[in-house]
């Protein structure tokens, strides 16, 4: 093919569904209705940790209108496939977290079901909950095996003695991050189907369809020939919607099933907030052995995530966040040990980052606090411990690709003046507010986590139409971050057509293949590859039955300015040709299967080798103003440069880092998860709060790219890289501006208060 023929890459086309959300066409799952469609709801435990008593019936109500299951009728294991199998569909003998579904009920309208659910009473024997990272660590409950942990892992490189002998001052620390609420604007939701064959179609708003379509067979007892999953448009999901929607799945069916009428069930958002899952909080405490100008000599590194009741996915969220725990800073002597533990809150799961910005939260915080005490500044640090390409990571890895993240760094602290802004604390003496800028340094690990995508072995297809269009046929959705614009774009480079001419549709798992999850920076960088894989396939299938067709050898065929040739004949457009292809040798599809880079290694036991395939870097420069009085905290300014390998679509790309950074920023300084006993005090977006536009920065993004060689025309990840600094480069503005050293997020007026009356500080 000839690649260069499209141009598209690196351009940026209206995204492609852009008109259908901002025309209202687009349908979402609570847009949609079908014949006989009941609506269903959850019975939830009113309380964090007890033991089920009873569930009563209040004999007022007629309860021969509506469907009730609870653990006893289900009809197969009581249990979401996750990596574990701890996490019940429904709570059979004992609640592990507030809003724990005990029942569901499907009615044949709101009101029934409105009634229904007021007309079930759960008589619950409680317990003390263990709600702390402490608490749980200390072993109390338990909540889940005999010790809490949920998972434990450990990175070891060097000799740690040795290092930290070597080391002029030894500087710890502890930092803490808090829940943080996906908050897609829209809330879960799904409808399940029953089919005549037993089996059940489910639709909603997903990320991963297979996860479901696994989930289901598991907890429905059925062949996977008879489950359907299809995803439609999605209002957001940031994480949001890669586990939950198995939970809710596996809810919806088990009503469809047992009422034999589809059900809707769409969670309010106080419900949405309440039962699904958050960030992991976090706790990593920094023990670094430091030269006397702040070279690092030796890290001893502890982290604990908070999981939550059940497994769901902490295990390898943990496993990420370790894999970021050094920051991007060459450390000869280091160890890092992570554990997952449980507590009485709801499952803790999947949010963009994916541990990752807990970490690198603590490091960049750890290394501001080294500058202060070495008397360097946070840029000198930073530089003097920076990676470069060659340099190794804690689990071994050789970074033999181009390491940018001396570049993101200077480039960020260029475009923001950030030497002759930096210690300027206030403008005039009586000025109401005070000023400071902060820098972060990150990096994020592209695609899955160690053989996580040889596992999955993910597989694509492309198949051209009788509309004459090439549809790409991956299990993986757009979900607002602009994947459907991305994919398409990599298609059409990869044959030389119009964008027009290729359309990714809604998954549906009977029509697509499994490409893996919608998740950890995967689809550009690993899925657009495989996509281009089935491109060449299905066109190299062309062209060898077009050589046929004319008598042609296969190297003559060609594909140029739109047409197929044999040597200076034109055959026909790509439609013209593709249509004789389908009424001749039946459909034209190309399969491709991900295929391992060669030279990439990972010892899944001792956590060691190639973490992640490609790493993308980046920087940030936060300015804020801190009122005097009240301590309220304004984002001024963030320049974040980011180096993603080759940009698609830079537009949408440049929207990725802004989004991402303003949910950084929100988890750094106003967002917080308020809770009673295990019960969230804030469940709605009244008291939940995120940045609006008008909370946003100013915000100047700069993509610099080091075409990555085995990405899709060079494409690395990027969706949950900026997530990863604005916290720490917000936290650091804020000392700047403040002189308080705040070592846990979010950094509210009131954690600035008290900071201060500990401090004494100004
Ligand atoms: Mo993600 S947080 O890998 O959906």
């Amino acid at each position: 093919m000839n690649r260069a023929a499209g141009g598209l890459i690196g351009t940026s086309p209206v995204r492609l569904d852009g008109w259908e959300k901002i025309s209202g066409e687009a349908r979402y799952v609570d847009d949609l209705s079908i014949p006989g469609m009941w609506v269903g709801g959850t019975v939830r435990s009113p309380v964090a940790s007890g033991k089920i008593v009873a569930l009563r019936r209040d004999p007022s109500f007629d309860f021969s209108r509506v469907v009730v299951v609870t653990a006893r009728e289900l009809p197969g294991p009581n249990v979401v496939a996750m990596i574990r199998e701890d996490h019940p569909v429904l709570a059979a003998d004992r609640v592990r977290f507030v809003a724990e579904p005990i029942a569901l009920v499907a009615a044949p309208d709101k009101p029934t079901l409105a009634a229904a659910l007021t007309a079930i009473e759960v008589d619950i024997q409680p317990d003390e909950p263990v709600l702390t990272i402490e608490d749980a660590l200390a072993g109390k409950g338990p909540v889940w095996g005999d010790d809490n942990i949920l998972a434990e892992y450990g990175i070891a490189s060097g000799d740690l003695e040795a290092g930290f002998a070597e080391a002029d001052l030894i500087v710890e620390g502890t930092y803490r991050t808090g829940h943080q609420e996906h908050l897609y604007l829209e809330t879960n939701g799904m409808i399940a189907v029953p089919r005549g064959d037993g089996g059940v179609e489910v639709i909603g708003s997903l990320q991963c369809p297979y996860y479901v379509l696994n989930a289901l067979t598991r907890a429905l007892s059925l062949p996977p020939e008879k489950v359907i999953v299809r995803q439609v448009a999605t209002g957001g999901a940031f994480g949001g919607k890669e586990d939950f929607p198995s939970v809710l799945a596996a809810h919806a069916a088990t009503l469809a099933l047992r009422a034999r009428h589809p059900v809707k069930i769409v969670y309010e958002r106080t419900e949405d907030i309440r039962a699904t899952t958050k960030r992991h909080p976090s706790r990593v405490s920094v023990r670094t052995g430091v030269k006397r100008d702040g070279t690092l000599v030796a890290a001893d590194i502890d982290v604990v995530l908070d999981g939550g009741a059940y497994t769901t996915l902490s295990p390898v969220v943990l496993s990420r966040a370790i894999l970021h725990a050094g920051g991007p800073y060459r450390i000869p002597n280091v160890a890092i040990r992570g554990r997952a533990v449980a507590t009485h809150t709801a499952p803790n799961g999947a949010f963009r980052g994916f541990g990752a910005p807990q970490t690198l939260f603590a490091i960049e915080r750890h290394m501001d606090r080294i500058a202060s005490r070495v008397g360097v500044d946070p840029v000198t640090v930073r530089r003097r411990n920076l990676l470069t390409t060659g340099d190794q990571l804690p689990c071994g890895q050789i970074l033999h690709e181009p390491v940018a993240a001396g570049l993101v760094l200077d480039r960020a602290l260029a475009l923001s003046d950030y030497k002759g802004k930096r210690g300027k604390r206030s403008p005039s003496a009586n000025a109401r507010t005070l000023s400071g800028i902060g820098l972060s340094v990150y990096y994020h690990g592209g695609g899955f986590t160690g053989g996580g995508e040889e596992r999955i072995r993910g597989k694509a297809s492309v198949r051209f139409s009788r509309e004459g269009r090439i549809e790409i046929l991956v299990s993986n959705v757009e979900m607002g971050q602009g994947a459907t614009t991305v994919l398409c774009m990599i298609a059409a480079q990869a044959l030389g057509l119009p964008l027009e001419m290729v359309t990714h549709p809604y998954p549906d798992t009977s029509q697509v293949p499994d490409t893996g999850p919608t998740v950890a920076s995967r689809t550009t960088m690993i899925v657009g590859k495989i996509v281009v894989d089935a491109c060449d396939a299905l066109a190299a299938k062309l062209r060898a039955h077009l050589a046929r067709e004319h008598g042609a050898e296969e190297r003559a065929i060609r594909f140029a300015d739109g047409s197929w040739w044999a040597a200076d004949r034109q055959l026909g457009s790509f439609r013209e040709c593709g249509l004789r292809y389908l009424d001749a040798a039946g459909p034209l599809v190309g399969d491709a299967t991900y295929r391992h880079p060669e030279g990439l290694r990972w010892d899944e036991e001792n956590f060691r080798g190639d973490a992640y395939k490609s790493y993308s870097w980046g920087a940030d420069v936060v300015e804020v103003e801190v009122d005097r009085d009240t301590l309220e905290i304004r984002p001024l300014r963030a320049t974040v440069v980011v180096e993603i390998g080759r940009a698609i679509n830079p537009v949408l790309a440049v929207g990725q880092v802004e989004g991402g950074t303003l949910q950084a920023l929100g988890w750094g300084y106003l967002e917080e998860i308020k809770m009673d006993a295990g019960r969230y005090l804030n469940d709605r977006v009244t008291t939940y709060i995120i940045p609006t536009t008008l909370d946003a920065p100013a915000m100047q993004v700069e993509l610099a790219e080091f075409p990555y060689e085995r990405g899709p025309f060079g494409a690395k990840g990027l969706g949950e890289l900026p997530m990863d600094g604005g916290a720490p480069a917000l936290a650091a503005a804020i000392e700047d501006a403040t002189q308080i050293f705040a070592a846990g997020i979010p950094i509210t007026p009131e954690r600035l208060l008290r900071l201060r009356i500990e401090e004494g500080g100004s």
